[in-house]
C-alpha cells in the first residue's frame, strides 16, 4: 500500500508524556487532512482499541483541524497515555481469576482492521516504539515518532521533550544555589532518568553543578564526598548534587519502589539514598529536591515544538512514500528514517568517552567514580 491508498490513518500517544506530543498531533493532523485523509487519535496509548468498553464517548477520537488548533504549545497530549497498557503483555485475567501478562497484539491489528484504520503513526519511547516494530512484523503500515524526556532512543540525536526536560532543570538548578550557598547545605537534585543520564549530565554541567551521579558511572559515595570535602578550601562552602532516578552505587543497584503487571518497575529515592549516605561524610546538612513529574510538564521550548512539528510532518510525508516499520529520527540537519528495529534494539546510553562527560571532568565535577 503506498500513500495512494490511505484513506483513514491513527495517532496514539503511549509511555510517560512528554512536552511536543500535542505538538507533533497538531503536525500529524493538518499535514494528512491536507493529503485528504482522515485521522483518528486513539486514547491512552491503546486502550481505545483494546478496551473500547471503557470509553462510554468511543475509544476513538475523530480528529479534525478544530480538534488541533491552539495546541502546539500545550504539554500533556489531548490523546491521554498510560504506561501500563502495552499489548504485548496485557494485563488479562486467567481461568483461576488471577491476573497474568498476555501477548494481545493480534486481536490489536484485528481492531485496527476492523476500524478501516490503514496506518498508524505511534508517539512513544523505546516501550512504545518497540509495540510498534511489533505491530509493523504483523502487517500493520507504522510510523514511529520518538519521543522521551529522557532522550534515550537510540538512532536519533534527540528525541522531543528532551530539551524541555532538561532547560526546566537547569532553570532548578539555578535558583538552587543561592538558598544552598545562604545556608551552607548540599543539596542533592533528582532528575528523570531511569536508565540513561542524558537529563542529570546536561542539566548538571549547565546548571555548575559539583557531582553528577547517572546510571552508566556507578558512583563510590566516599568519592563523591571527598569531591564535595575539596569545595570549602576553594572558598565554596555549599554544594550542588545532580543525581539521575536511576543511578546506583558501585556493586548496588537503582532505587526500585515497587513492581506492577504489564509496566515496567517503578523507581524513586534515589536522591534521598545519597543525601542520607553523604550528610555524614561531609559534615554539612544534605537536603533533597524531587524534580520528577515536574521535568514532564509545561510548554515545550522552542526547539522541541519545532521538532515535533518536523517530526509529525516527516511521519506523514513517510506514510505517502510507502514506507513502514520505521522512525522518524534527527540527523542534522536533516530528518531521515531508520527502520524501527534498530531503533528500538539497544537504550542510548551515555558513552563514557563522550566531549560532553570530558567536558565534565575537566570542570571538575565529581561522577564519583
Ligand atoms: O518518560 C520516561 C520517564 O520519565 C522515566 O525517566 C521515569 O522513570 C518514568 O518516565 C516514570 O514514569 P511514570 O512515573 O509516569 O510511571
Amino acid at each position: 500500500m503506498n500513500g495512494k491508498t490511505i484513506k483513514r490513518i491513527a495517532i496514539n500517544t503511549g509511555g510517560g508524556d512528554a512536552p511536543g506530543l500535542n505538538a507533533v498531533i497538531r503536525a500529524v493532523v493538518v499535514s494528512a487532512l491536507n493529503k485528504g485523509w482522515e485521522v483518528v487519535g486513539i486514547r491512552d496509548g491503546y486502550n481505545g482499541l483494546m478496551k473500547p468498553e471503557d470509553y462510554p464517548e468511543g475509544g476513538l477520537v475523530a480528529l479534525s483541524r478544530g480538534k488541533v488548533r491552539g495546541i502546539t504549545h500545550l504539554g500533556g497530549t489531548i490523546l491521554g497515555t498510560t504506561n501500563k497498557g502495552n499489548p504485548l503483555k496485557y494485563p488479562t485475567p486467567g481461568a483461576d481469576g488471577k491476573m497474568y501478562e498476555a501477548d494481545r497484539s493480534d486481536e490489536l491489528v484485528a481492531a485496527f482492521r476492523r476500524n478501516k484504520i490503514d496506518a498508524l503513526v505511534a508517539l512513544g519511547g523505546d516501550g512504545s516504539l518497540g509495540i510498534a516494530s511489533v505491530l509493523a512484523g504483523k502487517g500493520l503500515r507504522v510510523i514511529g515518532v520518538p519521543k522521551t524526556i529522557d532522550n534515550d532512543l537510540d538512532k536519533t540525536v534527540i528525541t522531543f521533550g528532551f530539551d524541555t526536560a532538561v532547560s526546566f532543570a537547569t532553570e532548578c538548578l539555578d535558583r538552587l544555589h543561592s538558598t544552598a550557598e545562604a545556608h551552607r547545605r548540599v543539596m542533592v537534585v533528582e532528575v528523570m532518568g531511569r536508565y540513561a543520564g542524558w537529563i542529570a549530565l546536561n542539566s548538571g554541567i549547565s546548571g555548575n553543578a559539583d557531582a553528577i551521579l547517572i546510571p552508566e558511572i556507578p558512583y563510590d559515595i566516599d568519592k563523591v564526598a571527598a569531591a564535595l570535602k575539596e569545595r570549602p578550601r576553594r572558598g565554596k562552602h555549599y554544594a550542588i548534587v545532580v543525581v539521575a532516578e536511576g543511578a546506583k552505587p558501585v556493586g548496588g543497584s537503582a532505587s526500585v519502589t515497587g513492581h506492577e503487571l504489564g509496566r515496567a518497575e517503578k523507581l524513586g529515592g534515589a536522591g534521598e539514598r545519597v543525601a542520607k549516605e553523604l550528610e555524614p561524610l561531609v559534615g554539612k546538612e544534605c537536603r533533597t529536591v524531587v524534580l520528577g513529574h515536574l521535568l514532564r510538564g509545561g510548554c515545550p521550548t522552542t526547539f522541541d515544538r519545532l521538532i515535533s512539528l518536523r517530526f509529525g510532518a516527516a511521519a506523514v510525508r513517510a506514510l505517502v512514500e510507502g514506507k513502514s516499520g520505521v522512525m522518524v529520527a534527527l540527523d542534522p540537519p536533516a530528518v531521515r528514517y531508520v527502520p524501527l528495529k534498530e531503533a528500538t534494539n539497544r537504550m542510548k546510553v551515555v558513552p563514557l568517552d563522550c566531549d560532553t562527560v570530558q567536558t565534565a571532568r575537566d570542570l571538575g565535577i565529581s561522577f564519583g567514580d
